[in-house]
């Protein structure tokens, strides 16, 4: 059963500037479940008070439920109506009333995977944002705050486990085999943070000592024959909440921490209050499964949700606007503690990679929004790279404005300020003006204002004497045809190339106007300018500069981001030249790769990332229009140059033996990463040995890291060794559903020219399932991503991708909206292609019965 034909014909839009107050508040909520995979009951029992001074109805949201009761202060009251699917209750005039409703739900038809589903045979939960009104009939909005009472019942064969968030405070047995649990959170919580999880699960424990020495018990629930996998989880888990103590004094508010992983989730991972919920993918991790990728991610996640716990969950968000509040500040905070355990500058280079990939686009496309956007008309649509990744650049643009100390003031006064209420990002931006001592007026155009700004930049001169000039521009975006300039920090310095001579030290400039001149000091000659370092604001520099700075840059920066800033824009200006068929400067960038390859032993995780090409899609966005045909054979080009010119040293890097796939230290990942790399390099030449070669490392292999970076290589070829490992990664692994992820994966990312018909082909296959969000993702999300492959021009790609939103939006709604923006930059590409997008975003629109998810991302895609 799908409840997409509840979807309103017309799509309703919500305004921010519509907000108010909500009439009723809920501070007491008992809920009564008696489990079942096919059928629960559910009670719920809600203490309303009046907030509205007159009187007013109570309305109580739902989706997809019918209320088989209403009581009200314990007898049967007739004074209710449906409003489309919500409840309303006449109150009369009443100031407070305990209103209890009768709902019976379907987990195991809950394809949706919002409320109460069914996963593998157990029940769990997931309500952010509006899924708590599929459980019962409630305000479901997040300044609505309740304690929570929670009973579950159900039999206890099936369900051995029975959680939910906060404490268990009562248990017991029932009849017919049945057995109970009763919880209680004393912690007011909105309902998008409501968990429960029923099934049979086994637990790896421990514990963590806060810095006022409670004990706190911790929990990581999985299926059986997962608990070896839960170890990388655990230890991520307990350095959260140290770190979070330490870098923002922030405590652990309950006795216990549970996390549950489940296969079937549309997200990563979700912040329940004292129950997490997981993608299995961000909690399941060993050496034979999963690669240093994976495990870095399951660190960051955890440490996100960990974290969430003050930003989210202790201080959480007035209205869905303010999504970025909470996401944007979460995801700066997992960012900073994920660069303390390992090397900050390359977990800064990998955030910007990502900023680039997912966030820029959409910034330059039809779904551009604010990151507080101003109207939705499905709040599922707005857990943007935006909301989550721009969101977290703002809040490090604060920080560094800020500096440590006043950023921390400005934490402080915050959490202090709004603990156990529904903010704003207005609370979050005063809260930094009056703890940091900074105004912040102008600043707040981050918020209003979509598109990445541009910062143009010229070097002038005045009698021995250089200056910087920037001029600022933030580009239109749909609803927003002129803009302001931004406040912005930009670090810079600025080198006299022949070594002797003066030099600008790391210089912090904050920008406001739309022009602005910076005095570097006096230079011999013109001085090589190292500039927006760190990645200091989230911006597009358009600065021309010779291949010679570029190359002294990338080999003399003292700043390790800028280096490989420098670096990558000496690839980018070398492909974007041969793209339009002009020579660009291949010996360059060949020569900076070896210099830079002469620091592999010192640092080689910061090598790897440096010396990789841009991506096509990066390669696209410097175009006026994009040419994937032209971009994919110029990138393979240079990269066999590379290949051929530096053979030597990527033949020396794969010689030396690899270390064990147990050392997890960042030093033994950087060298995996550096041999993955020199292994692309390699079978770029097209040289005959190579297929050998990485099959030996394929089945050599004592980890996933190099067995997945082999199988890659391999898939892109057309050697026999190729089917071969192909044929036992997947015997191997056929039971694993995280690993044979990456088997649909590998091949979707394949450069092989048959790649369309081949990902048509896995979506026969029998273990391709449209149930399961992480395999839809592994083919399909993969696929989207191959750019030639995807814009095949004879519209395959686009025909696939538009069968699978059609196929999956009765299913799985969020899921399949979020396959729609790659359909949505046609903008970007020549007419033919356009109209071939188009056409297929007209398709999907065409559809009977569409979901309002799908409705919003198509319909704004083709404007
Ligand atoms: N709030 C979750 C997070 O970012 C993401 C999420 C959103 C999960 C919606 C599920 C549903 O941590
Ligand atoms: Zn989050």
């Amino acid at each position: 059963m799908t409840d997409a034909s509840s979807a309103p014909a017309v799509p309703v839009t919500i305004h921010r500037g519509d907000y108010r107050p909500p009439e009723w508040q809920i501070p007491d909520i008992a809920l009564d479940f008696a489990l079942g995979i096919k059928e629960t009951r559910v009670t719920a029992a809600l203490s309303a008070v009046r907030a509205a001074d007159a009187p007013a109805p109570l309305l109580l949201r739902g989706d997809g439920l019918t209320p088989a009761e209403v009581r009200v202060d314990g007898a049967v009251w007739n004074d209710w109506r449906m409003d489309g699917s919500d409840l309303v209750v006449d109150l009369g005039d009443r100031t407070a009333a305990t209103v209890e409703v009768d709902t019976l739900i379907h987990p195991a038809t809950n394809t949706q995977l919002m409320g109460l589903y069914a996963s593998n045979g157990m029940l769990c939960t997931q309500c952010e944002a509006e899924g708590f009104r599929r459980i019962t009939f409630h305000p479901d909005r997040p300044d609505v705050l309740s304690r929570y009472r929670v009973r579950l019942a159900g039999d206890r064969a099936r369900f051995p486990i029975l959680l939910s968030n906060g404490n268990c405070i009562a248990s017991g047995e029932g009849e017919d085999g049945t057995h109970w649990a009763l919880w209680e959170d004393p912690w007011p919580k909105p309902s998008y943070l409501f968990a429960l999880v029923a099934g049979d699960l086994v637990v790896n424990r421990d514990s963590f000592t806060t810095m006022s020495g409670r004990k706190v018990d911790l929990g990581i629930w999985v299926r059986d024959g997962d608990l070896d996998r839960t170890h990388h989880a655990m230890a991520a888990l307990k350095h959260s909440m140290k770190w979070d103590e330490e870098v923002y004094g922030r405590e652990y508010d309950l006795d216990r921490f549970n996390i549950v992983a489940v296969s079937d989730f549309n997200m990563g991972a979700m912040e329940n209050k004292g129950l997490n919920i997981f993608n299995t993918r961000y909690i399941l991790a060993d050496p034979d499964t999963a690669t240093d990728m994976d495990y870095d991610g399951v660190e960051g996640v955890v440490a996100h949700e960990y974290f969430h716990n003050w930003s989210g969950n202790r201080v959480t968000c007035r209205d869905w606007f303010q999504l970025s509040l909470k996401e944007g500040f979460t995801v700066y905070r997992d960012q900073s503690f994920s660069a303390a355990m390992g090397s900050p500058a390359v977990k800064r280079i990998e955030d910007v990679r990502v900023l680039r990939a997912a966030q820029f686009p959409e910034d330059a496309g039809p779904l551009a929004h604010p990151i507080r956007p101003d109207s939705y008309q499905e709040i599922s649509n707005f857990y943007t790279a935006t909301v989550y990744n721009k969101g977290a650049e703002v809040i490090r643009m604060m920080a560094t404005l800020l500096g440590p100390e006043r950023f921390r003031r400005g934490t402080d006064l915050y959490f202090d300020r709004h603990d156990g209420e529904a903010a704003t990002c207005e609370d979050f931006i005063r809260a930094m003006e009056e703890g940091g001592g900074i105004d912040l007026t102008q600043f707040r155009r981050w918020y209003e204002q979509a598109g990445t700004p541009k910062l143009h930049l010229t070097l002038a001169q005045e009698g021995g004497e250089w200056f910087l000039d920037i001029v600022q521009t933030v580009p239109p975006t749909p609803g927003q045809p002129a803009k302001a300039p931004m406040m912005m920090p930009l670090r810079l310095a600025a080198f006299a190339m022949d070594g002797g001579g003066a030099a600008l030290p790391d210089t912090l400039v904050t920008l406001t106007g739309a022009a602005q001149r910076v005095p570097l000091g006096a230079f011999a000659a013109r001085p090589a300018l190292s500039v927006n370092r760190g990645f200091s604001a989230p911006v597009i520099v358009d600065y021309e500069r010779a291949p010679g700075e570029l190359a002294w840059l990338a080999a003399h920066d003292d700043d390790p981001f800028a280096r490989y800033e420098a670096l990558q824009q000496l690839m980018l200006d070398t492909l974007v030249a041969a793209v339009s068929g002009e020579a660009g400067n291949r010996d360059a960038v060949i020569g900076a790769v070896a210099r830079t390859l002469a620091g592999a032993a010192d640092d080689p995780a910061f090598v790897a990332e440096a010396v990789l090409l841009p991506s096509e899609a990066f390669i696209g966005d410097q175009m006026v229009t994009v040419d994937p045909d032209a971009i994919r054979s110029a990138r393979m080009a240079l990269q066999g140059a590379i290949g051929d010119a530096l053979e030597g040293q990527w033949r020396a890097i794969l010689g030396n033996p690899a270390p064990a796939a147990t050392d997890l230290s960042p030093a033994a990942k950087g060298r995996r990463r550096l041999r993955g790399v020199a292994l692309a390099y390699l079978a770029a030449t097209g040289k005959e040995d190579v297929a050998a070669l990485a099959f030996g490392i394929f089945s050599s292999a004592d980890g996933m890291t190099e067995r997945q970076a082999a199988l890659a290589t391999l898939a892109h070829g057309d050697s026999d060794e190729r089917a071969h490992a192909l044929d036992i990664f997947y015997q191997r692994y056929r039971d694993d559903p995280l690993v044979l992820d990456k088997w649909f994966q590998v091949q979707a990312w394949s450069l092989r020219s048959d790649t369309v018909a081949a990902v048509a082909a896995l979506a026969q296959h029998p273990d391709f399932t449209l149930a399961n969000p992480n395999r839809v993702r592994s083919l399909y999300g993969a696929f989207a991503a191959n750019q030639a492959a995807f814009h095949q021009a004879d519209g395959a790609g686009y025909r696939l991708l538009a069968d699978l939103v059609i196929a999956l939006d009765p299913k799985n709604p969020q899921t399949a909206a979020r396959m729609i923006p790659p359909l949505g930059r046609w903008k970007r590409f020549d007419v033919a292609r356009q109209a071939l997008m188009k056409t297929e975003l007209e398709r999907i629109l065409a559809q009977p019965g569409l979901s309002r998810d799908t409705t919003e991302q198509a319909s704004k895609s083709l404007m």
